[in-house]
C-alpha cells in the first residue's frame, strides 16, 4: 500500500499502537501529523521514526484547548487531512467500588469526548472521500471485570463510530472501528504489570499469544486504503481470536 502526498492525523501516536501506525504511515510514504500530552515522548517518537514527512504536535486531545492546537496545526499548514485516526486512550481498571471521579472523568474526556469533538472540529479539513478510524477495544463488547467506565467509554466510541459513518456518507468519507485484543505496548504495561498476568492474558487468546502493535497498524492502514473503498460503519476485531475463543 502507497499513501504518497496523502495527509494522515494520528491522536496518540507516540508510543504503542498510534506510534506503529506512524510508522508504518511513513514508510508508505504518507505525511503524518502526531498528538501527544507529553513534549518528551513527542521527541522520542520523532527521532525513533527519523522522517521530514512526520509533524508533532503538543496536544492533549481529552479537552477544547488541546483539539484547537491540533486544529491550529492544520489550518497552518493549509492540508486536507486524508486519514484521521483516533487513537489516544487512556485505561483504569478498578472494581465499582474503587472507581473515583477523576479516573472516571480522565477516561471519557481522553476516550470519548476528546475524540468527538477532534472529529467535529476537523471536519471541514478532511478530504471528500478520506476516512475516519476510532480505536476502540474488544471490551467494548465483552464484559471483564473491573473494566466498567473503560468499556463504557469504547462502547459509547463505537455508538459514534456508526452515527457517524451515516452522517458523513455524502461526503464520501468513510468511517471505522478498529477494536484491539491485548497488545503489547506502554499503555499495556501500565495496566498489566506481572508477567504472570501477561501469561494469563495470552493463553485467553485463541492465537495463545500477545499481539503486537504493529498488527494494528497494518488494519488501520488497510481501512484507510482503498482496498476498504466498500467499507463503512464496521468494526473490525484485530483480536488473535479473544473475543470468541472457546477454551478446550
Ligand atoms: N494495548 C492494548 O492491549 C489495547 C487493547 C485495546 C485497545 N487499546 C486502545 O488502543 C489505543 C492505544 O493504546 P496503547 O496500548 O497503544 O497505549 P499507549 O502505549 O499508552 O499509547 C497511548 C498514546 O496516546 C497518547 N495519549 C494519551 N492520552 C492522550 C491525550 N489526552 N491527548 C493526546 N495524546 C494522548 C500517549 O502519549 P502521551 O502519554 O505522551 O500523551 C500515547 O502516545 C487506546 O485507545 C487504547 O484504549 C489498547
Amino acid at each position: 500500500m502507497n499513501f504518497k502526498n496523502k495527509n494522515i492525523v494520528i491522536t496518540g501516536g507516540t508510543t504503542g499502537i498510534g506510534f506503529a501506525t506512524a510508522q508504518a504511515f511513513i514508510n508508505a510514504e504518507a505525511n503524518v501529523w502526531i498528538t501527544g500530552r507529553n513534549e518528551s515522548n513527542l521527541e522520542k517518537a520523532a527521532a525513533k521514526i527519523n522522517s521530514s514527512n512526520l509533524i508533532t504536535v503538543l496536544a492533549d486531545t481529552s479537552n477544547m484547548y488541546g483539539i484547537n492546537a491540533l486544529k491550529e496545526e492544520i489550518v497552518s499548514k493549509k492540508i486536507l487531512i486524508d486519514t484521521l485516526y483516533l487513537n489516544a486512550g487512556i485505561a483504569v481498571f478498578s472494581g465499582i467500588e474503587d472507581v473515583i471521579e477523576a479516573d472516571f472523568d480522565a477516561q471519557f474526556n481522553t476516550n470519548v469526548k476528546g475524540p468527538f469533538f477532534t472529529v467535529q472540529s476537523l471536519l471541514p479539513y478532511l478530504n471528500e472521500g478520506g476516512s475516519i478510524i476510532f480505536t476502540s477495544s474488544t471490551v467494548a463488547t465483552a464484559a471483564n471485570l473491573n473494566s466498567s467506565i473503560y468499556a463504557a467509554t469504547k462502547s459509547a466510541l463505537n455508538k459514534i463510530a456508526q452515527v457517524v459513518s451515516n452522517e458523513l456518507v455524502d461526503r464520501g468519507i468513510r468511517v471505522n472501528v478498529v477494536s484491539p485484543g491485548p497488545i503489547k505496548t506502554e499503555g499495556f504495561d501500565k495496566v498489566v504489570k506481572t508477567e504472570e498476568a501477561k501469561t494469563h492474558l495470552a493463553s485467553s487468546v485463541a492465537l495463545n499469544r500477545l499481539g503486537n502493535p504493529d498488527e494494528i497498524a497494518r488494519a488501520v492502514l488497510f481501512l484507510a486504503s482503498n482496498n476498504a473503498s466498500y467499507i463503512t460503519g464496521t468494526e473490525l476485531l484485530v483480536d488473535g481470536g479473544y473475543t470468541t475463543f472457546a477454551r478446550r
